[in-house]
């Protein structure tokens, strides 16, 4: 297991059927599996399985660096799987269906709002944290954004809830603000919210308006739920928008809101940019804290989320695939991983790139 050129790959990648192209080695022990040459059949694969300690990973020998990432098409699978499993499928249709409703008729009708909430704590609420970030973490299509964003956000305002050790009604509480926060930008003109490029001035005060239009379409809400939505894009220092609020006067419902929709944000691929890693996504919200968001919640936020993130997949800026194993809050960019058996401390010119 020395050997440097043994390639970690899912043992999920071996199939029926095909030609073993390389020696495959356990995940710990670094026992020969199979011989290269070898068609692989489920009798063998039954016994790969129970050899390597249900663990997801094995090794291959003399595969280029290149070989290492999981297929894209492999990862969107995975996803799709995923998806469908939990459920996060048909709430991400009665999301977007809610969305068009809104952008439609210019007003909530509880009746669509209701589905998606519905579905969103039955099929979702009941799954482990680590599933929900799964979830929020994997790589998803550019152009469904916007419903994904209201999901994400309310599973991880979801999430916060449970590690402030809230109610389960405030909990759901604040998972529907996260679903609602930008129902204001479903009255965006199209054109600017799925622009490619960088937005200009005049497009971004129109994009800016976006947390009073959804303050506007909750009218029949309660008013700390509307509030909650207004001042989303407020920030600690009292620099945000639309009303300049300092800290102290911005709902606590909105501040945990600010930090879920950031995250949410960061992680996710966008037709202008690259996805950002959880971990540097969680150093950038260590570093906003005071100044824009609230550091009583970003410590929260990170003390907890870690925990869920351990044993997870991620791919390294190499292109290889790795496990993350232990997170240190003080150096959360970096954490150490699990690669070829042995651990290793990402650092800055080996860091995590995405998640899945
Ligand atoms: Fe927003």
């Amino acid at each position: 297991m020395k050997d440097r050129n043994l390639t970690p790959i899912p043992l999920d990648n071996l199939k029926v059927g095909t030609l073993a192209q390389s020696d495959v080695y356990s995940h710990n022990s670094g026992q020969l599996l199979i011989k290269s040459g070898t068609l692989l059949d489920e009798r063998i694969l039954e016994r790969v399985k129970s050899l390597n300690e249900n663990k997801p990973m094995v090794f291959l020998s003399g595969l280029p660096l290149s070989a290492l990432a999981m297929p894209a098409e492999e990862m969107e699978t995975r996803r799709k799987a995923l998806e469908k499993e939990t459920g996060y499928d048909t709430v991400n249709n009665e999301a977007f269906d809610f969305l068009n409703q809104v952008a439609t008729s210019k007003t909530i009708e509880m009746i669509n709002l209701k589905k998606v909430s519905t579905q969103l704590g039955n099929q979702l609420g009941v799954r482990s944290p680590s599933i929900v970030l799964s979830l929020v973490n994997a790589l998803a299509p550019v152009d469904e954004y916007l419903q994904r964003h209201c999901i994400n956000t309310a599973l991880i305002n979801g999430l916060m809830g449970k590690w402030m050790g809230l109610s389960a009604e405030k909990t759901n509480r604040l998972a529907l603000i996260g679903l609602l926060h930008d129902c204001g930008k479903a009255l965006t003109p199209a054109s600017i919210l799925n622009e490619t490029r960088r937005l200009t001035t005049a497009e971004f005060e129109i994009i800016k308006t976006h947390p009073l239009r959804s303050y506007e379409l909750l009218s029949n809400f309660p008013e700390d739920v509307r509030l909650a939505a207004r001042c989303h894009h407020e920030k600690a220092d009292g620099s945000g928008y639309p009303d300049g609020l300092p800290l102290e006067k911005i709902p606590i419902e909105s501040r945990v809101t600010t930090i879920s929709d950031i995250y949410d944000a960061l992680v996710a691929q966008r037709a202008y940019k690259e996805p950002r890693s959880p971990f540097s996504t969680m150093a950038l919200l260590k570093k906003l804290a005071g100044t824009e968001l609230d550091p009583e919640l970003v410590d929260v936020f990170v003390r907890n989320m870690p925990k869920e993130l351990i044993g997870k997949q991620v791919v390294l800026s190499n292109g290889s695939i790795a496990y993350i194993r232990e997170i240190d809050t003080e150096d959360i960019e970096y954490p150490i991983v699990i690669q070829y058996g042995q651990a290793i401390k990402t650092h800055e010119a080996l860091c995590c790139k995405s998640m899945y």
